[in-house]
């Protein structure tokens, strides 16, 4: 099975990825790798902050000649400056961080034991692993895409969902052309990131991931734990600041009568039974369906803001005003990229069960003997 975790702290050595379960036999793009690597840390609504992050990666396992051999594959990101033993000790919780509960859970009236940990910095590892995933895909002719939807409250104009890997890969042309990775990125955002940073606060927003080419029948409906839709929601919910998750039409389905949301079943172009109704996302009873996938993701306006945080001294007892630190105003549009390299992973994960396969050459020819 596909696994990835990943260890380290924001202000530690660097952070590690370990991708276990990866066919032997691929040819990993590192530089490609690196690129994904800082598209998360370059984009509208970070703090500089991420000056410390370096996109190198060091591949400590798993590959030989620029190979993979069927090993874990381990990559390191080191930070350019490893601070985390000369930070102070802070007995207060930041409200709405993991701080509280955490001090709670392990015990320490240390927020920085906690903080260091739940930092986003983690998610370069889940990119760097992700990234990888996306190029095996990508091979496999199944390509994935996030892009930014809405800052704050402000929504970015609807586009077509994409039925194409060439109409996908228009919309990518589109989004790198901005710092907030939109395809079309609205006047207004530029405004609402500068008003929140003057006001010395934080926005959140929605971004979105999609896929265009997954075969149909990827998942494990059988059992409730395998169910597609649950692991790829269970994933992009697990991103820090991560408060909603949605196929398709979403909540907003509710509003459609049954025969509106489910549509027909026709022969498509290529002459395969195919909904004609994109609402379900893309998923059906757990299992992919052939249509594209298409997710939303609502996330919170970050934590840490520039105005006063009533919080409490855990040493102590006493009400206390918890100073400011640096912080991002807004998660969106580097969630977008996170998000987009953990759809990857769960496809690509679901793909290597449903095929089962030690190498790349063998999963190509199991994929070719279903088609
Ligand atoms: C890309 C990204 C950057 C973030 N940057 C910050 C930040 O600068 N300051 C902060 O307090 N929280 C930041 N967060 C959010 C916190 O990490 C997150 O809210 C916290 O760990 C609690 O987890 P939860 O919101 O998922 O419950 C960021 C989240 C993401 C996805």
């Amino acid at each position: 099975m596909l696994e990835l975790i990943t260890a380290g702290e924001s202000h530690g050595a660097g952070i590690l990825c370990v991708l276990s379960g990866f066919p032997a036999g691929f040819e990993i793009d590192l530089e490609a790798v690196c690129a994904e690597l800082t598209r998360r840390q370059n984009c509208a609504g970070r703090s500089s902050r991420k000056d410390l992050e370096k996109n190198a990666v060091e591949v400590l396992s798993g590959m030989r000649q620029g190979r993979t051999i069927g090993s874990p594959i381990t990559i390191f990101i080191r930070n350019a400056d490893s601070t985390i033993d000369k930070r102070k000790p802070n007995p207060v919780p930041r409200p709405g961080h993991a701080e509280l509960p955490g001090m709670i859970r392990y015990g320490t009236k240390d927020a920085t034991d906690i903080a260091e940990r739940a930092s986003a910095r983690e998610t370069a590892g889940r990119v760097a692993g992700g990234a990888i995933c996306s190029q095996l895909l990508a091979e496999l002719g199944v390509h994935v895409f996030g892009c930014t939807i809405a800052i704050g409250s402000e929504w970015a104009e609807a586009f077509e969902i994409p039925e194409s890997a060439i109409a996908l890969e228009e919309l990518r042309a589109l989004r790198n052309s901005n710092p907030y990775y939109a395809v079309q990125a609205t006047g207004q955002w530029d405004r609402i990131l500068s008003g929140a940073e003057k006001e010395g606060d934080t926005v959140g927003g929605v971004f979105g991931v999609i896929s265009v080419g997954a075969p149909p029948g990827l998942g494990r409906p059988v059992q409730w734990t395998g169910n597609l839709d649950g692991r790829i929601a269970r994933s992009l919910m697990s991103i820090q600041a991560v408060k909603a998750v949605e196929f398709g039409a979403g909540a907003a389905g509710i509003e459609l009568t049954g025969s509106e949301y489910h549509g027909n079943i026709e022969m498509n172009a290529e002459g395969e039974p195919a909904h004609t109704t994109r609402t379900h996302g893309g998923i059906l009873g757990g299992m992919t369906d052939g249509t594209p996938i298409t997710v939303r993701c609502a996330v919170k306006p970050i934590p840490t803001t520039g105005r006063d945080m009533t919080s409490v001294n855990l040493e102590t007892g006493e009400a206390v005003k918890r100073k400011t630190e640096r912080h991002d105003i807004c998660a969106v549009p580097a969630a977008s990229v996170i998000g987009e390299h953990v759809l990857a992973f769960e496809l690509c994960r679901a793909t290597l069960e449903r095929f089962g396969a030690s190498s790349v050459d063998e999963l190509r020819e199991r994929i070719a003997s279903v088609d």
